[in-house]
């Protein structure tokens, strides 16, 4: 790939790319798809556990918005609240089960109803499932429907560098003068390793997010926070990036922090110290079932007070047949760890998990520049406040997927021919880039940010971070422009300079809210 053009190019093969895809594709659009990844269902989305918000069979948009207000702490953009309770089930019902065929569960009550299950601050079993694997079961769906669809072209193994913007890379100095408009994206082929240029008259980024800038996460190698990162250099407005989401129960083994589904404890887990007191009752009434935030800190919490290394989620008063079949891949993984979930408790401890913030949009994905949308994790839609209610992040890739791709074709289709600019081609560098200086970089940001930047924070904590981090980024920066690229340095610099974005937020956020505590 050298020069090539598109209506759409759409960055991201997740959930939230899929939706944006397939939408602008039947709105009469080219559309060009990309992933950094070799096989195109890698993504957060493939990981996902718990489900995917629908509606309780006693349930209501005001009940859902109300739900998803108190989980955010007051600080959730009400328009889009009231967006995706509206619209989310419609869309669940149109484009996952009918269109893509996405399988989900259904109760063994020969009724053929969806089997609906509950997760913590729900206040009602809304959310459907398959198994404890719903993401996998929606990415296929979702990519089948992408490869059944002419008008989109997926390429994979192609990563994103760099946003191209009229005012950065138009070879035309007056374009200056325009208003901040993307207009593509340099993109690296990781099989010739050239660098390419796919322009675009509407660029959607979906490219997720950023649990990988923390030394423990929830999410997979992929997740450090490339969009963030290519948004902000292009002077694109990032909000509440301070409000990091840390999932309160991650397995406690080994290096790797493997998900241990909110729905176990919606289905009835109870979350207990070492000697099997049920401690979160100290902190919520809601006990286990607290918001997301209030029991990620409430383990941190015990854990502090008693010396423990983690806490223990309790499933096995539980039927061994029914906990096998309702939560087959978390068995399955205890077991590989020598845990029996059906007789044990699982040692869990706290991970990052979920970005609330993001590049801002509005009801149509649309972000401060022209041109230029982001949807899925990437985006802030303000819909998550300062903390998510669990399982609606894949119902706001569904909705604001669909929209960005609906509105980018429609706004293409009414706009005409639009010139895109000519742009110079990517300059070579040459230095060698040494592996072990990228590990240890990626090592120092991913202990500065749990340890400085984590669950609790301060402002002592927050300036030795920022300390670390600037130094670190001027570091990378000097190198980056004069190494050879690729894939590693393409990430390392989105990765420092995620964590600075996230670090700033926090510093600038003086008050606790959600899932940014401050303890000063
Ligand atoms: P992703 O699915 O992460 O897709 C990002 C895409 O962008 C990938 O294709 C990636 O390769 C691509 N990409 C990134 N950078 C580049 C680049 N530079 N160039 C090219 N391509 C790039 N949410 C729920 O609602 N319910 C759940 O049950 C749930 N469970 C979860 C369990 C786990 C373990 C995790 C980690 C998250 C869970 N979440 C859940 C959150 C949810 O899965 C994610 O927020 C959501 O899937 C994000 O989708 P996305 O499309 O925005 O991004
Ligand atoms: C989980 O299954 O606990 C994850 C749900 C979510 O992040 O929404």
């Amino acid at each position: 790939m050298n020069s090539r053009e598109t209506d759409v190019l759409v960055i991201g093969s997740g959930l939230a790319g899929c939706a944006a895809a397939l939408a602008a594709a039947r709105g009469g659009s080219r559309v060009v798809m990309l992933t950094k990844q070799a096989r195109p269902e890698e993504s957060n989305t493939l990981y996902a556990q718990g489900g995917i918000i629908y509606r309780g069979r006693v349930d209501s948009p005001a009940q859902l918005a109300a739900d998803i207000i108190a989980a955010g702490d007051g600080l959730c953009n009400p328009a889009a609240v009231d967006l995706l309770a509206r619209e989310g089930p419609r869309l669940v019902d149109e484009v996952l089960i009918r269109d893509a065929h996405v399988e989900f569960d259904h109760t063994d009550d020969g009724t053929g109803a969806l089997d609906l299950t509950a997760e913590a601050a729900h206040s009602t079993a809304r959310i459907v499932h398959h198994a404890d694997a719903t993401g996998r079961s929606i990415e296929e769906a979702m990519l089948a429907a992408v490869g059944r669809e002419p008008g989109i072209e997926l390429l994979t193994s192609q990563t994103a560098v760099d946003l191209l913007t009229l005012s950065h890379h138009s070879r035309n100095p007056l374009d200056v003068y325009d208003p901040p408009t993307s207009v593509g994206a340099y993109v690296f082929d990781q099989a010739s390793r050239r660098i390419g240029t796919i322009m675009a008259r509407e660029t959607i980024l979906a490219t997720g997010g950023l649990g990988r800038i923390f030394l423990h996460t929830s999410n997979p190698a992929g997740a450090c926070g490339d969009g963030v990162a290519m948004a902000y250099r292009a002077g694109a407005r990032c909000i509440n990036m301070q409000y990091v989401q840390f999932h309160p129960t991650t397995l406690y083994v080994g290096d790797e922090r493997f998900l241990i589904s909110e729905s176990m404890r919606g289905e009835g887990a109870r979350l207990v110290d070492e000697r099997g007191r049920e401690f979160m009752r100290d902190y919520h009434p809601d006990g286990s079932l607290a918001p997301r935030d209030v029991v990620a800190r409430g383990i941190h919490q015990m854990m502090h007070e008693t010396g423990a290394a983690c806490a223990f989620l309790d499933i096995s008063h539980k039927g061994a047949g029914w906990i096998r079949s309702r939560f087959p891949r978390i068995h399955e993984k205890c077991r590989e760890a020598g845990i029996d979930i059906t007789a044990q408790p699982i040692p869990v401890v706290p991970a990052a998990h979920y970005s609330c913030g993001g590049v801002v949009v509005d009801e149509w994905g649309r972000s401060s520049l022209r041109r230029l949308r982001a949807v899925g994790e990437v985006s802030c839609t303000g819909l998550h406040g300062a903390n998510r209610l669990a399982s609606t992040s894949l119902l706001e890739c569904l909705v604001w997927g669909t929209r960005a791709g609906q509105d980018a074709a429609a706004s293409i289709a009414r706009g005409g021919a639009y010139d895109l600019p000519a742009i110079d081609p990517w300059k070579y560098e040459t230095e060698p880039v040494d592996p072990a200086l990228v590990a240890q970089d990626w090592l120092t940001i991913r202990q500065t940010m749990w340890n400085y930047v984590g669950l609790v924070r301060s402002r002592k904590r927050l300036d030795r971070a920022h300390q670390i981090l600037r130094e670190l980024h001027l570091e990378i920066g000097r190198f980056y422009a004069q190494a050879e690229l690729g894939d590693a340095l393409i990430g390392l610099r989105n990765g420092i300079q995620a964590a600075l974005v996230v670090l700033l937020a926090a510093i600038e956020a003086r008050t606790s809210a959600g899932a940014h505590y401050r303890i000063d």
